[in-house]
């Protein structure tokens, strides 16, 4: 512990000395979210991290997170240095969407508008119209469908399904999955709502239909955190990363958190439950980074330029 404490003090002075800015997740390391927030950077989820790298006036970006956060500090700020500690820290939709693969399937639907998951490569979101998260997506989907568009959908086939049930629109869905949202269990989830009936149900959309149905709440990171604190309950099943329940501990102390099932038979598998990518971030390699100002995120040009195209769209919309 005190090996930790000396790492974290190093940290927050390379952050200090390099003018630098940590944004992460909700799902990396409880230290990490504690030191983004201590030295002024930013917990949040994929739409605010994106938003507050855009918006930062600090000279390097510190993401902990996956790669797609990342690329996505980068292409809107070109001109900072955007560092991550492992730079294989990638996400299971991504690594499921390659680029060219994605542009043989578009260039079957000319007449659609393309609309792709924050979770996709620079490449994939070149090809794309619109960004959206799960912050953002209904919102957009819905001003689509208002101006009578068609729409390809990638690369999430559980938010894509989620997606056109809210909204109406039938979509030409990419079959993509989180390997960590795709194990939650709805038979189990549904054994767990008995034992504990008063429990609201958080679920996050990229968790399978059958789960999703039971919720009392869909929505991202953000969404599920602010029911935590706002709803007057106080137990609640949880259908996402169980590194979430660090900052939900944090702003309801004295409320229940139960973490979905994702084995079989009734059990509740909290290893199943955490990204192994978001994993790969840790105090240690966080340090080394700081100290050697590596690995960089890096973009050509070109694709920077088009990649940022969609995702701006995005942001313009959800300002
Ligand atoms: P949020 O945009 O809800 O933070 O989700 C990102 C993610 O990777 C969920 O698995
Ligand atoms: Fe990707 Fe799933 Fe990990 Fe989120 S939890 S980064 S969607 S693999």
């Amino acid at each position: 512990n005190q090996q930790k404490q000396l790492l974290k003090e190093e940290i927050k002075q390379l952050l200090k000395a390099k003018n630098a800015q940590l944004v992460a997740h909700y799902y990396v390391d409880d230290d990490l979210q504690a030191l983004a927030e201590e030295t002024g950077g930013v917990v949040a989820d994929s739409l605010e991290m994106a938003n507050f790298g855009a918006q930062s006036s600090a000279d390097v970006l510190v993401v902990c997170g996956v790669r797609f956060m990342g690329e996505t500090a980068k292409i809107f700020s070109p001109e900072k240095t955007v560092l991550m500690p492992n730079l294989d820290a990638t996400c299971s939709l991504d690594v499921g969407c390659p680029a060219k693969e994605f542009a043989e399937f578009c260039a079957q639907y000319p007449q659609h508008k393309v609309v792709v998951y924050a979770n996709t490569s620079a490449e994939v979101k070149a090809l794309a119209d619109w960004v959206v998260t799960s912050g953002n997506a209904l919102q957009i989907v819905r001003h689509l469908k208002a101006q009578g568009e068609k729409i390809i959908w990638a690369p999430d086939r559980h938010l894509g399904n989620w997606i056109e049930k809210e909204t109406g629109i039938e979509m030409i869905r990419w079959q993509g999955h989180c390997i960590v949202h795709d194990e939650f269990k709805s038979f189990e989830l549904n054994d767990l709502r008995q034992k504990h009936p008063r429990a609201k149900v958080l679920v996050h959309p990229e968790s399978p239909a059958a789960v999703v149905e039971q919720a009392d709440i869909v929505g991202s990171t953000k969404v599920l955190l602010n029911a935590v604190q706002s709803l007057d309950d106080d137990e609640f099943i949880v259908a996402t990363d169980y590194n979430i329940f660090y900052k939900m501990q944090q702003l309801a102390p004295h409320k229940t958190l139960l973490v979905a099932p994702t084995g079989g038979h009734g059990a509740t598998c909290k290893s199943c439950a955490h990204c192994p990518w978001m994993a790969m971030n840790g105090l240690q390699n966080l340090a080394e980074c700081l100290r050697a100002m590596a690995p960089v995120v890096q973009i050509e040009e070109p694709l920077r330029m088009k990649a940022l195209q969609s995702l701006q769209r995005m942001l313009d919309f959800s300002r």
